[in-house]
């Protein structure tokens, strides 16, 4: 349970669902150059073709007696005659969900488990969707309709996520967290289809606190596009009522109720939760000015300590995953001037450039509201933010070790056989359910949140563990002294 784990894993860890943006490899002048550019496109033209059928995941499944989907054409473009007598019905038929039993797989029936993995589980096929209707009044039905009556949160969130390719996903995740009183804003890869793109706009214009930036973006598996997508999302958002803004990519489950996150937000009051640990030298660029004064950070300069300003800032890291508190966001936008180390980050010479933004900026005392003030080089995980099972053996597909036996970029797919685990975490997120490997692992954690028995939710003594927490607690006592804070 050290930081190693962040160490080995980050080579893997990213959401390369995206196709890579060729872009950065276009110079060819010479016979050579020519040879490579059409080796390269060839590969593209292959790993397009790979990626553009998620159905080839399912091999495993496949190979068992899975029923394929018998949609009739009449059933996907006629969805006024479909019977809805649960949530599910939306995505699903009823065929295809006869084996999920919710209650049974969250206490981990590994009878019920298995009859459901061997008939194929539910799968949404990019192919074969319904044709959901998109006026308010249905998209509101299928995000609420069917919840409990809202009663106010004292702490709203934030959600602020970058999304890529299913609008189905995207839209049952949004009913998993949806609260009037919660904001979402989404920031959509410029590679989508325009069906997701028009669809997730279409949504969007049916809830005053969904937002989906103008702005699209080129997002890649190098993690490349994410910080600034995020950064213009908090932007936006920033004169809306939330305390905490979680940091989000398009596979990322929230585990926690509204109320649940209302009340750890509470706890958290102006602390931010994310891991420590220094950056790899090969994800940045090490020759750049990292001081203060170099990247022209700070928006006015007068009353900052030359030391501040002319000491190199550390380059810090956890996971793209963070949860932040708006007192530190606000503080960020007010007296920073991001753009330049957004775009020192943002480099397409390097890969996994993503998780290192807000960790540098909130781990280097710049005397900001809301930062860590202490000088923490220890290592510490998040403990918090995101539940992962890695296993960084054997390349993606079949693998052994995950309850799902499936693995992407070294972690597990979150199939129903995690919901337990699920079920008894503390943390706020969980990476990463594919919708096209298995939907019942998002339904299931919806019926969770639907019905109030998610896993507790942290109290303080276990926040201790986070050193920024503690720091919070000892400013509060009158306790703290830098120099002698033990991290
Ligand atoms: C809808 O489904 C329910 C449960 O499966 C069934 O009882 C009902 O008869 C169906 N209604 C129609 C109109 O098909
Ligand atoms: C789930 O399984 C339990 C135990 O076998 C059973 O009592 C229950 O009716 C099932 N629920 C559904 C929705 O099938
Ligand atoms: C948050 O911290 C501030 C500053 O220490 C304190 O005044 C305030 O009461 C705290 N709020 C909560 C909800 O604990
Ligand atoms: C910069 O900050 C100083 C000290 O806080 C203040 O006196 C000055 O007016 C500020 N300058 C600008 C341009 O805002
Ligand atoms: C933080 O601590 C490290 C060693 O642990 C030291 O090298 C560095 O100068 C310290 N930075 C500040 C700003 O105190
Ligand atoms: C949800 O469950 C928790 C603890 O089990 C309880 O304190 C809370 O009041 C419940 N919330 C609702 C809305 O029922
Ligand atoms: C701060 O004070 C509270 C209550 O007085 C106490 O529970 C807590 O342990 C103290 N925290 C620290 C870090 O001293």
């Amino acid at each position: 349970m050290s930081g190693t784990r962040y160490r080995r894993l980050h080579d893997l860890d990213l959401e390369s669902d995206v196709i890579q943006n060729p872009e950065s490899s276009s110079v060819c002048s010479t016979l050579i150059g020519f040879l490579l550019l059409f080796g390269f496109v060839a590969c593209m033209i292959f790993l397009t073709s790979v990626q553009a059928h998620p159905g080839s995941i399912s091999v495993r499944d496949a190979t068992k007696n899975s029923p394929t989907l018998k949609r009739l054409d009449n059933e996907i473009t006629s969805p006024g005659k479909r019977n809805i007598t649960q949530w599910m019905d939306y995505y699903f038929t009823q065929e295809e969900s006869q084996f999920l039993n919710c209650s049974e797989m969250i206490k981990g029936n590994k009878d019920t488990i298995e009859l459901y993995v061997n008939n194929g589980r539910m799968k949404l096929d990019q192919d074969r969707l319904f044709e959901l209707p998109m006026d308010c009044s249905s998209i509101r039905q299928r995000v609420y309709g069917d919840m409990p009556p809202f009663s106010p949160l004292k702490r709203p969130i934030a959600f602020v996520r970058t999304i890529y390719k299913i609008y189905e996903l995207q839209e049952a995740l949004l009913s998993l967290s949806y609260h009037p009183d919660n904001t979402f804003c989404f920031i959509m890869d410029a590679k989508s289809t325009d069906k997701l793109k028009n669809s997730v706009r279409s949504m969007s214009d049916c809830f005053e606190n969904v937002i989906v930036l103008e702005k699209e973006y080129m997002l890649n598996s190098g993690g490349h596009g994410q910080d600034p997508a995020h950064f213009d999302c908090l932007q936006t958002i920033l004169d809306r009522k939330w305390d905490h803004a979680i940091i989000l990519q398009n596979f990322d489950l929230v585990i926690k109720t509204p109320y649940q996150l209302s009340d750890l937000s509470e706890r958290l009051n102006y602390t931010s939760i994310m891991g420590f640990d220094f950056g790899f030298s090969y994800r940045y660029n090490t020759k750049a000015d990292w001081t203060p004064a170099g990247m022209k950070l700070f928006k006015n300069e007068t009353g900052v300590p030359d030391k501040i300003l002319h000491t190199p800032m550390r380059v810090r890291k956890s996971l793209n995953e963070v949860i932040i508190s708006k007192v530190f966001v606000k503080s960020m936008f007010e007296k920073l001037n991001m753009d330049i180390i957004i775009k020192l980050f943002d480099d397409n010479d390097y890969y996994g450039v993503d998780e290192m933004l807000v960790q540098t900026l909130y781990e280097n005392y710049l005397g900001l509201d809301g930062q860590m003030e202490s000088n923490c080089t220890q290592n510490h995980n998040d403990i918090l933010t995101r539940l992962t099972h890695w296993d960084f053996s054997g390349p993606n597909g079949f693998d052994k070790q995950c309850h799902s036996k499936w693995k992407r970029h070294g972690i597990c797919i979150l199939g129903v056989e995690y919901l337990n685990d699920l079920l008894k975490s503390q943390m706020a997120t969980a990476n990463k359910v594919l919708a096209t490997f298995d939907f019942g692992t998002i339904a299931c954690m919806r019926e969770m949140i639907k019905r109030n028995v998610t896993g507790i939710t942290p109290d303080a003594v276990w926040l201790t563990s986070f050193p920024q927490f503690r720091e919070m607690q000892k400013k509060a006592n009158g306790t703290y002294d830098r120099n002698t804070f033990d991290c």
